[in-house]
C-alpha cells in the first residue's frame, strides 16, 4: 500500500529490491577483504584447520541435534505457511477487488452529490444521494404558441437504472446526455467536463446503489445479478399505482396504465420516451414518439413478425448495433424491461402498445 501510495510499481519495487541485495553483496565482500587483510602473515596462529572445533561428541550430539531441530522447525513453517496462504489467498483477492470497487464508487459519490457540496448535481436533479427520481427545471417551446415557457421535467430513478440498461449503455447516456432534456452530455466525448476515469466512478457508485435485486443466482451480486428481479415490495407497488390508475378513470386499460406509469419519475414507464411532453405534464399524443420512436399508426407492429416477438423485444431492450425484430435496427438506447415488470405486465402493455 505505501507503495501505491507514493506511485510505485511493482517493477520498481521489485528493481529496488535487487538493487539492494547487489549492495550487500558488495557491502559483504568488502567486508571479507578489509577482515582477511588482517590475516596477512599470521597464517600461522590464525589457519583454518587450525582453529579449535567442537568434539566429535559434541558435533554429533546437542549440535547435530541443534541443526536437526531447525530443519524440522523449518519444513514445518512451510508445510503450514503454504496451505495457509492458498487458502486465504483467494479471499484476500476478493478483499482487495472489492476494496477497488468501494474506493471507485466513493469517488464516484463526490462527483454525484449537489453542487453545494462541490459534485456535479446528478443528486439534485434524480432524487438525492439515492437517485429515487427527481425533477429537473427546464425550457421547451410551446408548439401550438411558438413561446417559451418554464416546466418541471421528471428525471427518473436510477437506483433501478441497471435493471433498464447494461453498463455500456449507461456509459453512453452519461458521456452524450439526452438531447433535448435536461439530461446534457457529461463525458469529454459528447463535450462535456468529465474524463472517462470520472464517468466509470459515476457507473460504479450507480452500482453501489441499485436496489438489491431478488432472485439472483448463487454467489453472485444482488446489487449487479443479471437475470434478478425488483423486489416483491415495489412490484406491488407498481401493479397497485397500475390498478389504481384504471380504478380513477386515467387509463382505460392495464396496458395503458402501465405504459404512463407515474411511479419512481417514470423509471417504470414506457410514455417518458415515446409520448412527447409527457415528462414535463404536457403529453402529447401518446405514443406518437419522442426520443423513443413513433409507436402508433401500426409501423411498429410491422416491425415485428408476432405479438410474442414485441414481447421478447420490450423484455431484452434493444442493443447497438442489432437487429430486432423484422428489419429494426436497434441503438441501445431503448431500455429492457424484463426485470422490472412481470410477464403479464408486459403482455398487457404490448397489447396496448399494438393497439396504437
Ligand atoms: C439538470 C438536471 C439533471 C442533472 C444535473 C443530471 N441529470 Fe441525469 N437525467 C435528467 C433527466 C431529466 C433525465 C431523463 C431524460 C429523458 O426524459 O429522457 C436524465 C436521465 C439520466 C439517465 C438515464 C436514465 C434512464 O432510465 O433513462 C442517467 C443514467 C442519468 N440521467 C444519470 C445522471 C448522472 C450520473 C448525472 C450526474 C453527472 C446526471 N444524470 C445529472 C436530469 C439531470
Ligand atoms: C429510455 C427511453 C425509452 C423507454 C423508457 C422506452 N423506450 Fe421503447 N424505444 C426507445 C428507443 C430509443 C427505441 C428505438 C430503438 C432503438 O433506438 O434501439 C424504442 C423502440 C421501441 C419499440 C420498437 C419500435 C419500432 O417501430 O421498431 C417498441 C415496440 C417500444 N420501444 C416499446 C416500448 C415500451 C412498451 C416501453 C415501456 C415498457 C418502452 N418502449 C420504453 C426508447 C425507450
Amino acid at each position: 500500500m505505501s507503495g501505491a501510495l507514493i506511485g510505485l510499481s511493482t517493477t520498481t519495487i521489485g528493481i529496488i529490491g535487487f538493487l539492494i541485495v547487489i549492495l550487500g553483496w558488495i557491502l559483504y565482500g568488502f567486508a571479507n577483504l578489509i577482515s582477511g587483510r588482517a590475516e596477512v602473515g599470521s597464517e600461522i596462529e590464525l589457519a583454518p584447520n587450525r582453529k579449535e572445533c567442537y568434539d566429535d561428541e559434541t558435533l554429533e550430539g546437542p549440535r547435530l541435534e541443534r541443526v536437526q531441530l531447525i530443519g524440522v522447525l523449518l519444513l514445518a513453517l512451510i508445510v503450514i505457511a503454504l496451505p495457509l496462504y492458498w487458502i486465504f489467498e483467494p479471499d484476500r483477492q476478493a478483499g482487495a477487488q472489492e476494496g477497488w470497487d468501494n474506493r471507485h464508487a466513493s469517488w464516484g459519490s463526490q462527483l454525484f452529490e449537489p453542487t453545494a457540496e462541490g459534485g456535479f448535481n446528478c443528486a439534485g436533479c434524480h432524487g438525492g444521494m439515492a437517485a429515487v427520481g427527481g425533477e429537473a427545471p427546464f425550457t421547451v417551446t410551446n408548439p401550438v404558441t411558438q413561446e417559451v415557457e418554464a416546466v418541471n421535467w421528471k428525471a427518473p430513478a436510477l437506483n433501478t437504472v441497471f435493471y433498464r440498461f447494461d453498463e455500456d449503455e449507461v456509459r453512453f447516456i452519461l458521456n452524450y446526455g439526452r438531447p433535448f432534456s435536461p439530461m446534457s452530455p457529461w463525458g469529454l466525448v459528447g463535450g462535456g467536463p468529465m474524463n472517462a476515469q470520472q464517468i466509470d466512478n459515476l457507473i460504479a457508485y450507480m452500482k453501489s446503489i441499485q436496489i438489491p435485486r431478488e432472485d439472483c443466482g448463487e454467489g453472485e451480486d444482488p446489487l449487479t445479478c443479471d437475470l434478478g428481479h425488483l423486489p416483491g415490495d415495489l412490484q406491488a407497488d407498481i401493479e397497485a399505482a397500475a390498478l389504481k390508475a384504471v380504478d380513477d378513470g386515467e387509463a382505460e386499460s392495464y396496458g395503458e396504465a402501465l405504459f404512463n406509469l407515474e411511479l419512481g419519475s417514470g423509471a417504470y414507464s414506457c410514455a417518458r420516451c415515446h409520448t412527447l411532453g409527457w415528462s414535463y405534464d404536457q403529453p402529447g399524443v401518446a405514443g406518437q414518439g419522442a426520443y423513443g420512436w413513433n409507436l402508433t399508426g401500426g409501423s411498429t407492429n410491422a416491425h415485428f413478425a408476432s405479438e410474442a416477438d414485441m414481447v421478447s423485444f420490450i423484455k431484452s431492450g434493444s442493443e447497438n448495433g442489432k437487429l430486432y425484430g423484422l428489419n429494426g435496427q436497434g441503438s441501445g438506447r431503448m431500455p429492457g424491461f424484463g426485470s422490472l415488470l412481470t410477464d403479464a405486465q408486459i403482455e398487457a402493455v404490448v397489447e396496448y402498445v399494438r393497439s396504437l
